[in-house]
């Protein structure tokens, strides 16, 4: 079987048991103050397990890209030197939103694996949960006696909360888990030792495939367990497992999901994957991480110096050190594996081939730019072996693997060449120490939700009101540096949270019995909840709150929103259908647009731009708002989808103009384009390799921003006496400037011929040395450098100084000449440092020629007397 047709029959396998198939989700998390990345299938469900939305399917199933590089599910160290971890990997799941139970999701699984899959049933093994004192749970004997009908008792093993009770983070849905292992060894080593003994013992062919998770609780902040209103199955199996099980390969490496990248490196490096460990490593290493930096960048998310940016930046650069180490890349290489990539996965992720230029472009850059990081790491470590210590200090390998991306194990293979060590104690501390800042920091942001009203689901009303009278049904305290910030959760909300590039809105609540007034200063989601950030928790909760969101402000943004889908269409009518949205701000000031586009802007295509938006908006467009439109006829229907979102069955389409713009958006918008007023585009810069950023105003900004201009314009035509064509007026002023500026060039030219004239009358011969000592007058420093040169090629044995008092500037040069600083040991720039403590200053040079400058013009006879005595 192929790995396609192994995802494939899983899919049809769980259609066929009345699940629907729902895509992945994207592979970067946006709204989820506790995650980065997708790090498993369930992830998108969160808020179904939660009680916080009520699920439209009871039985869902899919193939989710998962990414497991940060937080509580961390497996980068691993990946690579074993040969059956990964940082990306598809999770095939299926779910039961409180529908089916254990005795469903255990018969699934087996009928699956041992009838569909055909995979050894004396190969198999079960694990149950053995029960937790500390957190008041009892083994799971319910899954064990199930388990029974389908396999002997003596392969079923109860094991700890560690392996077998499951948890997505550090707070949110939980349960005990029942997991499937596989045994892969040969039949010999199977007699020798029974599998039994190797599951769960880290053993490279005894391994987990499938996890059978029963979520029944939430972990709260402050570590107890909740019950959650329902129960849910949530189980993940590994693709690459099962492939590697259903193919009896060694690795997971050795499947088709990977082969392609490994034959693609082999040409690229013409070194071979299977014959030397060290050089393997690097080969699983790069065709494991070009897959997570492909779909990651795919769904948007670009390199960068902090948050998700970062991890995707440090996994690459763990791929170019491997690279260049193991495989001798000295250029960049990863970028080149994009395009088999794509075209394998084109059919199950089709968004990695629609931007596999793109992806490929973002690659490469990033390759390059770490090439010459690399570099400096390289000599950051040369200076420090000059030091001549004997070990490489913790600290030093911390830095070189934190900023330079230095896997540890290659500064201690660099040390070893050099015969030095590196002090592992020092930088496992520094490592330690970063890994709990970066926990607490994510811990600070998170706590528990108190309810007001239970059962209450929120419904948001803003798109038709702009107030409304509300209850609030939770609240939260959250510590956030030190500083206590409060949050609330309603039935009914006119309040938008930051979504889709539209931040969120501001406004008051005013208590209807008591009428205290409370501000809310941000609305942000939390997964589908929507958080209002207020600055203090109301003396009585239980009341009803007129709700008004900041209306002023709400209508600005809705401008800068639909002008947003105005630029983005004539942006794809002026560059081309290449344009896709890879970023976006829309608030009351302005809108900033990033978008997929390789070259700069000329300024014809900005003019452009800006004419048809202008256009659009002089026409009057009506807005048209469909709600629950279908995804699928939404997108038949031509609207621009963006890559990386996450769209539900039904979606909210934008219209202006029935050719013109349609885009999939949940943001609110003017109801006719007039209202817009002017758009003006302000800036076009670079962001990233292949990402261009346009900053643009509208409606009332944008008049304030022609204003402006206008005034400055009367100001400069008042100060040139309001001429009849200042163009002309302006062109006038700089070429009589210009002519100036040559005329004064000629009378200095002329100034230092006669200077020199008159410098050489008065060189004298002391002892068969031509000394000069002088102070004289001079625009600049270069003109005297130019003036000594001068002197220099006529006048052999020469001793000359000058100095000069350059607008209250003291300035000082000396000129030797060569066979003086031979055979004398004179030395201009040790005079000169000597000297200028005269004047307060400072300066250097070659032996035969030196310049100072300085503060205290007062000084320079002082230097003058200095080169008399010295001669
Ligand atoms: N959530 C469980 C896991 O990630 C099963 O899907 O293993």
């Amino acid at each position: 079987m192929t790995s396609t047709e192994v995802r494939n029959k899983f899919l049809e396998f769980f259609k066929s048991k009345e699940h629907r198939i729902v895509p992945s989700a994207p592979i970067v998390v946006k709204n989820d103050p506790t995650l980065m990345f997708t790090n498993a299938g369930m992830n998108q469900f969160k808020d179904y397990f939660l009680g916080n939305k009520a699920a439209k399917d009871v039985r869902v199933a899919d193939t989710q890209k998962c990414l497991r590089v940060s937080g509580k599910h961390n497996d980068l160290e691993e990946v690579g030197v074993d040969t059956y971890h990964h940082t990306m990997f598809e999770m095939l799941g299926n779910w039961s939103f409180g529908d089916y139970f254990k005795k469903e999701a255990i018969a699934w699984a087996w009928e699956l694996l041992t009838e569909v899959y055909k995979l050894d049933k004396t190969r198999l093994y079960v694990t149950v949960f053995e029960g937790d004192e500390a957190d008041n749970l009892l083994a799971d004997t319910e899954a064990e006696e199930i388990w029974k009908n389908y396999i002997s008792a003596d392969r079923i093993l109860r094991c700890n909360k560690k392996d077998n009770f499951w948890e997505m983070g550090d707070t949110g849905p939980c349960g005990a888990c029942s997991e499937i292992h596989y045994d892969l060894r040969s039949e010999t080593e199977r007699k020798e030792r029974d599998g039994k003994t190797l599951v769960n013992a880290d053993h490279p062919q005894v391994i987990e495939l499938w996890n059978l998770v029963f979520m029944e609780f939430n972990r709260k902040a402050d570590k107890t367990l909740e019950e959650l209103p329902d129960k849910h199955v949530d189980t993940g199996m590994g693709l690459e497992r099962v492939v590697r099980a259903i193919q009896l390969k060694n690795s997971n490496y050795d499947t088709d999901l990977f082969m392609n990248t490994i034959i693609e490196l082999e040409k690229i490096s013409g070194k071979n994957y299977g014959f030397d460990e060290k050089t393997d490593i690097a080969f699983r290493v790069i065709a494991d991480h070009i897959r997570a930096l492909s779909f990651c960048v795919a769904d948007g998310q670009l390199p960068s110096n902090g948050g998700a940016g970062y991890v995707i930046r440090r996994i690459l650069r763990r791929a170019v050190r491997y690279g260049y180490s193991y495989l001798c890349f000295e250029q960049p290489f990863l970028f080149k594996l994009v395009e088999k990539l794509a075209s394998q996965f084109a059919d199950i992720f089709p968004e990695l081939n629609a931007q596999k230029d793109f992806v490929a472009r973002v690659i490469e850059q990033e390759e390059v730019s770490f090439l010459r990081t690399l570099n400096s790491g390289l000599s950051r470590l040369e200076n420090y072996f000059e030091t001549g210590k004997s070990s490489v200090d913790g600290q030093v390998a911390f830095e070189l693997y934190d900023t330079f991306g230095f896997p540890i194990d290659l500064t201690q293979l660099i040390a070893a060449e050099r015969g030095m060590t590196v002090d592992m104690e020092g930088f496992q501390k520094a490592l330690a120490e970063q890994k709990a800042r970066s926990k607490a920091d994510a811990a600070k942001e998170t706590g528990d939700w108190n309810v007001v009203f239970d059962g209450e689901k929120e419904e948001f009303v803003g798109y038709d009101f702009t107030e409304a009278i509300i209850k609030i049904t939770r609240y939260r305290t959250l510590t956030v540096k030190g500083k206590e910030k409060y949050q609330l959760v309603f039935n009914v909300t006119p309040f938008y949270a930051e979504s889709g590039g539209q931040v969120g809105d501001t406004g008051l609540l005013t208590g209807t019995e008591n009428n205290e007034k409370i501000s809310v200063v941000d609305t942000q989601k939390e997964n589908d909840l929507i958080v209002h950030i207020v600055n203090k928790l109301p003396e009585n909760f239980h009341q009803n709150f007129e709700a008004k969101i900041n209306l002023q402000n709400r209508e600005n943004t809705a401008k800068n929103h639909s002008a947003t889908h105005l630029v983005h269409a004539a942006l794809r009518l002026v560059l081309g259908d290449h344009v896709a949205q890879k970023g976006s701000l829309v608030d009351p000031s302005k809108l900033r647009f990033d978008f997929s586009h390789f070259s700069k802007m000329t300024d014809e295509e900005i003019a452009k731009v800006e004419e048809i938006v202008n256009e659009k908006i002089a026409a009057g467009i009506e807005l048209d708002e469909k709600r629950n439109v279908p995804y699928d006829m939404a997108i038949q229907s031509g609207v621009t989808a963006l890559f990386g979102e996450k769209y539900g069955d039904v979606v909210r389409v934008i219209t202006f103009g029935n050719n013109y713009s349609k885009e999939l958006c949940g943001g609110t918008h003017v109801q006719n384009t007039s209202h817009i007023g002017r758009f003006k585009l302000v800036s076009e810069t670079s962001v990233a390799a292949g990402v261009r950023r346009i900053e643009a105003i509208t409606g009332d900004e944008a008049e304030r921003f022609y204003t402006e201009r206008l005034n400055l314009l009367s100001e400069v035509e008042q100060l040139l006496g309001n001429p009849s064509d200042l163009v002309k007026q302006v062109q006038q002023l700089l070429a009589d400037q210009k002519s100036a500026l040559k005329k004064i060039e000629m009378y200095e030219q002329a100034q230092v011929l006669g200077l020199k004239k008159e410098l050489m009358s008065e060189i004298e011969n002391r002892n068969g040395i031509h000394f000069l000592a002088k102070q004289i007058s001079a625009s600049n420093p270069a003109q005297i450098k130019d003036l000594l040169f001068q002197i220099r090629n006529e006048v052999d044995n020469l001793f000359a100084v000058l100095v000069a008092d350059i607008d209250g500037k003291p300035s000082i040069s000396i000129m030797i000449s060569d066979n003086l600083v031979k055979e004398k040991n004179w030395n201009a720039g040790q005079l000169i440092r000597d000297w200028s403590k005269h004047i307060k200053g400072g300066g250097g040079g070659q032996p035969f020629f030196a310049q100072a400058g300085g503060s205290d013009v007062g000084g320079l006879p002082a230097v003058i007397e200095n080169a008399q005595s010295l001669l």
